[in-house]
Parts: structure tokens; C-alpha cells; sequence
């Protein structure tokens, strides 16, 4: 037997249903608060992720020499792929520009639960401005992304990236020293991110300022007792975020990121049922349009980990539960069969959800199937009842039945 590549999936019709209802959730939810919806290639020049996606990325990219010998790789995340299109075609837009997008990504990484080599982002990008205004405008499509989609336990931690940035560099460190040191913070590896600290010249006092401002995370107030650009920037995003009455959200300034294009705020949300993988989203601030051979322009944007939201909220229990299969039509004997397909005809027209007979089974039989299917009614076509201008409708939940004549079905139904 062949089976699929390591860390894909295939998704069976009920969670191609599932999935389809939160991907259009999250599209309404963006479109409500004016972004709009783009969609890029799955495959790029892998020159647009090398360049300054950092190191993580490219480690784990598919990438592949094509028949033209051009280097190509599978994109492992959209932010890029979106400059790439802001720099190409859409540079005469109105700003702010602000876009969405739902897709797939490749990396290669060690499956497991909660991570794949094939998985789904849903991601907004909000090109135009360095404010705090475009900051917090993008962390609260994130926060009501996910308050939309029901998940009831997470934490949204908001912090700076030039608080760090601005530590290490007033020690003297230069930035290709800093980019080390920083993803050993991220990951909160403080016995690695000292020794490479001390080879970098800071300071024993300076060394243990960083790690404690790493470990600087609770309510927005706790700013207070800080100062500089950055912290005032992340106080004006908070008092919007509250304007916009998001209060669910608190200063963690140990937030680093994985990917190296950062340069402003940096924010991440994690579902704590979902153990080690327990990173929903991440996003934050960063210019990248002048690597990709345009002028220099200030986005903010993130990406929720589609997959990975989804199995927070099967874990919670708070699936919802659907089926637009609304009637599953029946004949009972052979000379009913073709009124069957009329009114399965006819009740598609109308917009219910209708299903027929198409194994000439019994009754008896077909009544199972529309059960196992999750049919909600079904609809006996007798020759008794047809004859009358009717036919039965059964609820398959509550077993009721009731005669209803032809002209009433798609009101009854709907
Ligand atoms: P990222 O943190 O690398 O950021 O990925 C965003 C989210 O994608 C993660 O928080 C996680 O939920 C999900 N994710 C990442 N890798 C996997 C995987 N192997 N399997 C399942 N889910 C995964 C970005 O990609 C940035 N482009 C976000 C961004 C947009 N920043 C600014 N704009």
C-alpha cells in the first residue's frame, strides 16, 4: 500500500466541513474589521525565504532545483510571499493596505501532534505605517479571530522586540551576534544565552538585566515601571487594544519569535491544552519590502496555526456540531424511485440539503444509512402517500413522522 508522505494529512468529508466552517468564520470575522483576501503561489524563488527569514526556516525548507534549474522551495509561511505581491503589483494601492490570507505551508520538521511538515495558516498582513494604531489594529483581528472561534483557554503575551535588540546593542553587541542570542532567549534557554552573552563582551549586571527583562510578563501596567521608545509604544498599543474593549492580553517582553524579520512589537497567543505545541498564532512588526527591491515600507501582521486551533478546540470539547444534510429521500418500492430523484431535484434547487437512494436499498436499510450519515429528516416517498399529492417526513432525531404535501416540503424542511 502506498501511504501518504510523513507529516501530511488527509481529511475525511465531515472534517473538510469542519474546517471549511472556520476558514469561513475567519474570513467574515476579517473582512468585518477591512481586510481583504489575497492568495500567492505555493511555490517561490526559495531566494525570497533565505533572505531574511533567519535561520529555523531555512533548516527546515523544502526547497528543490526545478527543469529550468531555478531554486525553488514550498512556502513555509505567507508574510513573505505577501511583500513579494505588495512590492510586484500592488504598491499603488491606498494605505493602509491591509490583506488577508488562508493556505497551506511546508516545513520540514519532526511531526507530531500539533506539528506538521503540510499545514494550514490563516494570516493577515497590515501594510502602510510603524504606529502603534497598525499594531494594535492587527493584534485585535488576531485576539477576535480567536474569541470567534470559540476557544475558551489562551493566553495573548505582547511584547517588544526593540527592548532586547536595544539591551544587546548598547553592550556593544553587533546584530549577527544578537540574532543567536536572541532565539536562545525565545526558547527561554538562559544556560545557553549566557555563555554566548559573556563571548559577546556584555557585562555580568547587563547579562542578568536581559534575562530578567525576559521574564517581565503579566497585566499592561507593569509598563509603568519601565521607560524608553519601545515601552511607550507598547503602552499606546495596549491603551487602543483597550478602546477597542480587548482586555484579554498582557506584556511579556521575553517574547522573541522564531523568524528574524522582526523589528517593532512581537506578540504570540498560546492554547495551554495543546502541551508542547501550544503556539496558536504569532505575528508581529517588520519591513521587509526593501529586501524584495522596493522602497522601505512598515507592516504588522501574524499567522494563526489553522490546524493547531482546531485541535485546541476538539481538545476543549467545543466543536460544533453540523450538518447541512438536511433530508435523505426514500422510495419505497421501485415505481417511486423516479419521484424520489423529483423531489431530491427539486428540493436542491431550493437550497436544502437532500440526498437520495442511490443503492436500492430497502427502507429499513436506508433509514440506518441516513442515521449513520447524520441526515436530519427522512423523507418517505410511498405510493399511497404520492397518490395524495404527499409524502412522509420523518425526524430522525426525535422519530416523529408527519404527511406533508409536496408544495409544503421546502417549508417544513427549511
Ligand atoms: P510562525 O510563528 O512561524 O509565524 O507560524 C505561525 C503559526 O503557524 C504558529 O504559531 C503555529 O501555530 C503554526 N505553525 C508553525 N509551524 C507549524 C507546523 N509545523 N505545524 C502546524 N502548525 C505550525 C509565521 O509564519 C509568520 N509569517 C507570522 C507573521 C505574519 N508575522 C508577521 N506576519
Amino acid at each position: 500500500m502506498i501511504q501518504r508522505p510523513r507529516g501530511t494529512r488527509d481529511f475525511t468529508p465531515q472534517e473538510m466541513e469542519t474546517r471549511r466552517y472556520f476558514e469561513n468564520l475567519f474570513r467574515r470575522e476579517a473582512e468585518l474589521h477591512g481586510f481583504g483576501e489575497i492568495a500567492t503561489p505555493i511555490f517561490e524563488h526559495a531566494e525570497l525565504f533565505t533572505l531574511k527569514s533567519g535561520p529555523n526556516i531555512i533548516d527546515e525548507m523544502y526547497a528543490f532545483e526545478d527543469k529550468g534549474g531555478r531554486q525553488i522551495a514550498l512556502r513555509p509561511e505567507l508574510t513573505a510571499p505577501s511583500m513579494r505581491f505588495f512590492v510586484n503589483e500592488l504598491t499603488n494601492f491606498p494605505r493602509p493596505l491591509k490583506i488577508f490570507y488562508y493556505g497551506q505551508c511546508f516545513r520540514y520538521e519532526r511531526p507530531q501532534s500539533g506539528r506538521y511538515r503540510e499545514f494550514f495558516q490563516f494570516g493577515a498582513e497590515l501594510i502602510g505605517a510603524p504606529n502603534p494604531e497598525s499594531d494594535a489594529e492587527v493584534i485585535g483581528l488576531a485576539a477576535d479571530l480567536i474569541r470567534r472561534s470559540g476557544l475558551a483557554n489562551y493566553n495573548i503575551r505582547i511584547g517588544h522586540i526593540g527592548v532586547l535588540r536595544g539591551k544587546l546593542s548598547s553592550g556593544g553587541v553587533v546584530p549577527e551576534e544578537a540574532a543567536p542570542i536572541l532565539q536562545k532567549l525565545d526558547k527561554r534557554l538562559y544556560d545557553e544565552a549566557r555563555p554566548l552573552m559573556q563571548e559577546a563582551g556584555l557585562s555580568p549586571a547587563t547579562i542578568d538585566d536581559i534575562v530578567s527583562t525576559t521574564q517581565i510578563i503579566g497585566p499592561p501596567d507593569l509598563l509603568e515601571r519601565h521607560s524608553g521608545e519601545a515601552i511607550d509604544h507598547l503602552k499606546q498599543v495596549f491603551a487602543i487594544l483597550r478602546d477597542y474593549g480587548i482586555t484579554n492580553v498582557e506584556v511579556d517582553l521575553g517574547v522573541v519569535r522564531g523568524l528574524d524579520y522582526y523589528t517593532g512589537i512581537v506578540f504570540e497567543v498560546d492554547a495551554p491544552c495543546l502541551g508542547a505545541e501550544k503556539q496558536v498564532c504569532g505575528g508581529g512588526s517588520y519591513s521587509l519590502t526593501e529586501l524584495f527591491g522596493g522602497e522601505k515600507v512598515f507592516s504588522t501582521g501574524f499567522a494563526i496555526g489553522f490546524d493547531r486551533i482546531l485541535l485546541a478546540i476538539e481538545k476543549e470539547g467545543s466543536t460544533p456540531s453540523r450538518n447541512r444534510l438536511s433530508a435523505y429521500v426514500v422510495p419505497t418500492s421501485e415505481n417511486m424511485r423516479h419521484k424520489a430523484f423529483a423531489i431530491v431535484g427539486m428540493l436542491r434547487k431550493e437550497g436544502v440539503g437532500a440526498d437520495v437512494d442511490l443503492m436500492r436499498r430497502s427502507v429499513g436499510k436506508n433509514l440506518k444509512y441516513a442515521d449513520a450519515v447524520g441526515a436530519r429528516h427522512v423523507i418517505i416517498v410511498g405510493e399511497k402517500e404520492n397518490a395524495q399529492g404527499s409524502v412522509t417526513v420523518r425526524d430522525l432525531a426525535s422519530g416523529e413522522q408527519k404527511l406533508v404535501r409536496h408544495s409544503d416540503l421546502v417549508q417544513a424542511l427549511k
